[in-house]
């Protein structure tokens, strides 16, 4: 906790007291939030987050790290109420070390404002932190190495609603690799209490966009769950 939020944690708490001293033992509360909380609380995620990016390090535990330019650890607001994950970092995510950046990107970055959000609301990763030459699909042993962490930035972040993007992401997330996308998008999974849902990727709205309204039907459920209404 930072010294700002130690000040209105006794604030709180002499406000407490003076109403216990009233004879008040029991005080009406909302826990109703608005879309974004105004006190901001990241920095102790950040300081786990940056934890995590030193422990990753100049990885060479798996065979993408040959070929990569730059690791792309994920960006975003430690505190997101939504959390996206994809599958991998492209051609310019590699030269940014940023997720998300090239054209498919640009779509997500339109979806999620379409949503009432802000990109730097959000917060943004990929199951594979190193380019996988040509694009290739990312292989089992490849998975298997990165996936401890994203499992540990779920784990700080902790948002309230997990959206996954693409095949990839699917299966990875929720470990099991026979999960179809086409025939499950749209619905809730739950990934340790935390409920996920899984949409198409971004770069195949871009070769397929007569399926973009389903991917919008699956992001108001995801607004609904967070009670985010957009005007
Ligand atoms: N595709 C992904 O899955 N992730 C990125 O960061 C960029 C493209
Ligand atoms: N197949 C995939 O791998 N991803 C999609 O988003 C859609 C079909």
């Amino acid at each position: 906790m930072g010294t700002q939020e130690a000040e209105i944690f006794e604030d709180l708490k002499k406000i407490l007291r003076y109403y216990e001293a009233l004879g008040i033992d029991n005080i009406p509360v909302s826990l109703e939030r608005d879309q974004y909380i105004d006190i901001d609380f990241s920095g102790d995620k950040n300081i786990l987050l940056d934890g995590l990016r030193e422990e990753i390090g100049d990885c060479t535990r798996c065979k993408l790290s040959k070929h990569r330019k730059k690791i792309v650890f994920g960006e975003g607001n430690p505190n997101a109420r939504l959390m996206f994950i994809g599958e991998a970092p492209g051609r310019e995510e590699d030269n940014q070390g940023m997720p998300f950046v090239g054209e498919a990107g640009m779509l997500l970055t339109r979806l999620i404002e379409k949503m009432g959000l802000k990109r730097n609301n959000v917060y943004i990763a990929n199951i594979i932190k190193c380019r996988p030459p040509m694009n290739r699909d990312p292989e089992e042993d490849e998975i298997k190495t990165c996936r401890v962490f994203i499992e540990r930035q779920i784990e700080i972040i902790m948002p309230e609603v997990i959206i996954t993007l693409g095949r990839i992401a699917l299966q990875s997330v929720m470990n099991n690799p026979v999960l179809k996308i086409t025939s499950v998008r749209g619905n809730f999974f739950e990934y340790k209490g935390i409920p996920l849902m899984p949409t198409f990727h971004p770069a195949y709205l871009l070769r397929n966009p007569k399926d973009k309204w389903l991917t919008w039907t699956d992001m108001q459920k995801v607004m609904q769950r967070l009670k985010i209404e957009i005007n």
